[in-house]
């Protein structure tokens, strides 16, 4: 592997924890990025050679307070950097010691899809499509959510999380996106109207994996539910140890018991549904881009995603807590109505990520109605993610917490694949 590639790989944040990345030494690798004000600031006198393409304010809606369900426009300054690849990991780092958060940056593959991006961006107030957001299928969803299992869902956790690692770039990763293709199979053997796909990426081995359901009346129409299959720890060589229990198998997982419980049912939605597992999600979101750019690209009809990225680990005593930047806010809210008619015990709290922090940004930017639940607040989010230490132990051993997003990641898909 060469040493561009290595410390591209190093922009995440567990690295940025543990040491101050060294400043380029080679002529590298052009790398173009989307990044907040806030990050760029940080990292704009120091990287000699970087280039802003463009910069837009992009409406993104916020809690008035944190936690609390109202919502209110701020705009966000977006630029659109060309730069040096090696500058990744300082940046990282930079955003880490002085924003005390992680990411901050989106990376993409030319400067043409940078500035689309950030162009779409600014556009997302009015989404390519807005479908029906009437709750009016509890005879189909209300029979299903029972059948869904804590003890299944927690197998799969186990499973992906006995590969060393699922980095994007390593045989293990490669091999974990195998067993997932094989395993969607065998769920949906028989099910002629149920296909899987490994979707190969430009630019690295690790294939997403993907199942559709074909609709039987709307089938144009689609459905996205997604999470993401690689892990990510430490200096991120290719024999690291990269559970990733909850960051992300427990999203993958989650899926993975919806698909077998609408296999067991034979449910045919009218619409249909695609379960994406993405490649690459830890480098900057380079698997769901591609896949984001290419549906725009056929202008495929995606009435509506939904990422679950990290769904393990309860954080506080707020059970969803509901994402509200890089989202959007009519398809919230009908995330927050399907919670509280199939899971009115549960208690819904609204906070941010701050920046494009996982795949749904990759359909926002793109355009499409994107939401993301999330397992706490920002806050309290699990601090063993991007660790050797993010495994099922760090949650106790069980998927009770993952059961709610797996039911509500349910409820999401049929009630609107049924239109
Ligand atoms: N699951 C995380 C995102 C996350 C972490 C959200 C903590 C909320 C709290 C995701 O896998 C991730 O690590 N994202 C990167 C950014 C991405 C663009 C590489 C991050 O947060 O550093
Ligand atoms: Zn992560």
């Amino acid at each position: 592997m060469n040493t561009t590639r290595k410390l591209a790989q190093a922009a995440l944040c567990a690295f940025a924890l543990s040491a101050l990345p060294a400043l380029p030494a080679l002529a590298a690798e052009t790398a173009w990025i989307t990044v907040g004000d806030g990050a760029w600031r940080l990292l704009a006198p120091q990287a000699e050679g970087a280039r802003v393409l463009s910069t837009r304010d992009v409406a993104v809606n916020v809690p008035v307070q944190r936690g609390s369900p109202a919502l209110t426009q701020a705009h966000e300054r977006v630029h659109a950097v060309q730069l040096d690849a090696d500058w990744l990991p300082l940046l990282s780092h930079e955003v880490h010691e002085k924003l005390r958060r992680c990411g901050g940056f989106v990376r993409h593959e030319s400067a043409a899809e940078a500035l689309a991006v950030l162009h779409r961006l600014q556009g997302t107030a009015t989404p390519a499509l807005a479908p029906s957001y009437t709750l009016d299928d509890a005879a189909q969803v209300t029979p299903m959510l029972p059948l869904l299992q804590e003890s299944r869902i927690l197998s799969t956790i186990q499973t992906l999380s006995d590969f060393q690692n699922r980095l994007y770039n390593s045989a293990h990763g490669v091999a974990a996106s195998d067993w997932l293709f094989q395993h969607w199979k065998q769920l949906s053997a028989g099910r002629s109207w149920m296909r899987v796909s490994q979707v190969a990426h430009a630019g690295w081995p690790q294939k997403s994996v993907k199942l559709r359901i074909a609709g039987n009346g709307n089938a144009a129409e689609t459905v996205v539910l997604g999470a993401h299959l690689d892990s990510i720890s430490g200096n991120a060589s290719a024999e690291v140890r990269a559970p990733g229990a909850d960051d992300d198998a427990s999203g993958v997982a989650a899926l993975t018991e919806i698909i077998r419980v609408m296999a067991d049912s034979s449910y045919r939605p009218r619409r249909s549904i695609e379960f994406i597992a993405y490649a690459a999600e830890e480098v900057g979101l380079r698997g769901s881009q591609q896949i984001a750019k290419q549906y725009q690209r056929q202008a495929k009809p995606v009435v509506g995603v939904l990422q679950l990225d990290m769904t393990a680990f309860q954080g506080d005593l707020t059970d969803l807590w509901i994402f509200t930047d890089f989202t959007n806010a009519a398809q919230n809210q009908f995330v927050a109505e399907l919670a509280a008619s199939y899971l009115p015990q549960l208690s819904v709290g609204y906070d941010r990520c701050g920046y494009a922090c996982s795949d749904h940004a990759s359909w926002t930017g793109r355009g499409f109605a994107a939401s993301f639940p999330f397992e706490s607040s920002d806050a309290t989010y699990n601090r063993a993610i991007h660790t050797d230490r993010d495994t099922t132990a760090t949650f106790g051993n069980q998927a009770l917490h993952a059961l709610k997003f797996t039911q509500l990641g349910l409820a999401y898909a049929v009630e609107l694949g049924s239109d």
